[in-house]
């Protein structure tokens, strides 16, 4: 568990996936990528996948989702949102920090992708230090591309290389 400001982040437990998903196929950029409330819940279920959830109180703010080995062995985040009331008040950037440390726990390495059309995201990962890595071209939707972002979270080869690499 881990507390920014007012926001307490903990791993989920009873409905949160559940809501989890329900904020995702509900906003953008899911809307756009037509990923609906089925293709949402299913990635948010994953029993592999990490879900952390950001509180104020009792009241749910936003979640990150990760997939542990999601990027050549390394984690990936992917996805994250923040409840529509509760955006620009640092709920992102408290649950970005959260899923960093919880990766430098394994891994030197941090990657996500971030659609070319979401101005809000990409504005926000370089703020908080994300370069772009790659590019792939309609990758979910014609037109669209999917930015591949890259931190690296831990500085020194503390730990061992990725599985497979
Ligand atoms: C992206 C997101 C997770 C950021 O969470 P947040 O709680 O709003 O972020 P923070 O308050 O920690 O930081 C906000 C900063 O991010 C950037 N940012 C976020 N959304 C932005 C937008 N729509 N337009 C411009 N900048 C934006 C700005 O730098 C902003 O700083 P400011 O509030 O001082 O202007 C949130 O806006 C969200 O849920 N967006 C919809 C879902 C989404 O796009 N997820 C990412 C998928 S890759």
């Amino acid at each position: 568990m881990s507390e920014a400001g007012a926001f307490t982040i903990t791993a989920a437990t009873g409905d949160d996936r559940d809501w989890a998903a329900g904020l995702m196929a509900g906003s953008d950029p899911w809307v756009t990528l037509r990923r609906g409330i089925d293709q949402c819940r299913a990635a948010c279920q994953r029993p592999e996948f990490v879900v952390f959830v950001a509180r104020d109180g009792s009241e749910r703010c936003g979640f990150s989702l990760v997939n542990p080995r999601g990027v050549a062995g390394s984690p990936y985040l992917a996805s994250i949102a923040v409840a529509p009331g509760w955006r620009s008040r640092g709920v992102g950037a408290a649950l970005l920090d959260h899923c960093e440390r919880h990766a430098a726990l394994t891994s030197r390495h941090f990657f996500l992708c971030v659609s070319s059309f979401n101005a809000g995201a990409r504005a926000f990962y370089a703020r908080q230090g994300y370069r772009q890595v790659g590019e792939f071209d309609d990758y979910i939707i014609d037109g669209a591309s999917e930015l591949l972002m890259y931190k690296r979270v831990r500085p020194a080869a503390t730990v061992p290389a990725p599985p497979g690499a």
